[in-house]
């Protein structure tokens, strides 16, 4: 006995949805691919329910075994799902922990680590050279009366650097940014019996044009000794040894006379230009880089800060630190110093 067309359509139907159904589940590539494949096989809609819906138009004796072969189907597609979609759990979970892998064999990432700023570099090693020379470190106020900065220095109100063209004043009467470091030479002897062998480095500050040699900002090492029986002679002895030690012994020094009120005779020191060696080129002109004023202390200075001038002599000199570094790392902009350029000051990476 052979089946009801009806039958025969619908397990033909069955079958088609059973092969359909599994090859969607197997090209379901995610959770969501295989839901909607799930509702389409499967779903109200679908094929398959509308067969399962004509069930009962069908003759008593084919239903049983179209029911039958609709649960096979049914079975057999639930069943794919169920395994393709522990299979793309699978998946998801073996990406994420590919995604997540480190790598232990691979070398390590190096953190970047600061370094210090080459003024920071040179204003230590000026420091070291000094101290290894037995010169102790002293410090002054930033902020400096006009007695410390101008007068104690024989420096008479009516000197043209005591005005506002050139001097930063705050905005307490008689107090001003210090505009070189030699105040703290006088605060020094005040607070200390000669012998004095000091170096004192710190900012100043000044109303100036900035160029590639001058900054309104800067530093200087002020340096003085004081004793019995000091001279030029052992001040240019110093200078000498300085520069030697600083820059090497191929840099020739030349100290030549200067004027500042503060000293007698006055003098200053300049280095051979570290491009030219001493010819002359663009950066320095006639082949000296100017480092620092020097001389020999003013006794009337001595007598300011409370010292016998008859018993002790002694020198001095300021140096510019940014001139120094220039010299020292061969900078041919001062500017460069000071305008924060990491890829100017990752040069300095590991200097010590
Ligand atoms: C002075 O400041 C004196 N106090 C130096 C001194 C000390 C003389 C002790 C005698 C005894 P001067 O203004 O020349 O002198 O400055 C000293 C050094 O500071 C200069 O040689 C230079 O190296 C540096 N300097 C001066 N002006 C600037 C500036 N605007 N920018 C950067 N560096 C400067």
């Amino acid at each position: 006995m052979g089946d009801a067309p009806e039958a025969t359509t619908a397990l033909a139907t069955l079958e088609a949805e059973r092969a359909q159904g599994l090859a969607a589940v197997a090209a379901a590539s995610s959770i969501e691919e295989l839901d909607a494949a799930r509702s389409g096989v499967l779903g109200r809609r679908s094929r398959f329910t509308e067969v399962q819906r004509s069930l009962g138009s069908l003759p008593t004796e084919d239903r049983p075994r179209v029911g039958q072969r609709a649960n096979e189907v049914r079975d057999a597609i639930e069943a794919a799902i169920e395994a393709r979609r522990s299979e793309l759990g699978r998946i998801a979970e073996a990406a994420l922990v590919e995604a997540d892998a480190v790598d232990i064999t691979l070398p390590g990432r190096r953190p970047a680590i600061g370094s210090l700023h080459p003024l920071t570099l040179v204003e230590r090693q000026m420091v070291t050279i000094f101290t290894r020379m037995g010169y102790r470190v002293a410090e002054g106020p930033e902020i400096e009366d006009e007695w410390h900065n101008f007068e104690a220095l024989n420096i008479p109100p009516d000197h043209p650097a005591r005005t506002l063209k050139d001097s930063l004043y705050v905005d307490i009467p008689g107090l001003l940014l210090r505009t070189e470091t030699s105040a703290v030479q006088i605060r020094t002897m005040q607070a200390q019996a000669p012998p004095v062998y000091i170096v004192a480095p710190g900012r100043v500050y000044r109303r100036e044009a900035v160029d590639a040699t001058h900054l309104s900002v800067f530093h200087q090492l002020e340096c003085l000794a004081v004793d019995e029986g000091l001279s030029l002679a052992h001040l240019k002895g110093t200078l000498e040894a300085f520069a030697h030690e600083m820059f090497g012994r191929d840099v020739r020094v030349r100290i030549t006379p200067d004027y500042f009120p503060f000293v007698e005779p006055g003098a200053q020191m300049a280095v051979s230009c570290f491009i030219c060696g001493g010819v002359g080129c663009r950066v320095c002109g006639n082949g000296w880089l100017e480092q620092g004023g020097a001389g020999v202390v003013h006794p009337q200075v001595l007598e300011n800060s409370g010292y016998d001038p008859e018993r002790y002599t002694g020198f001095a000199f300021g140096l510019g630190i940014e001139r120094v570094a220039m010299v020292r790392y061969g900078v041919e902009d001062m500017r460069l110093l000071v305008e924060g350029d990491v890829r100017f000051l990752e040069q300095f990476e590991g200097v010590a």
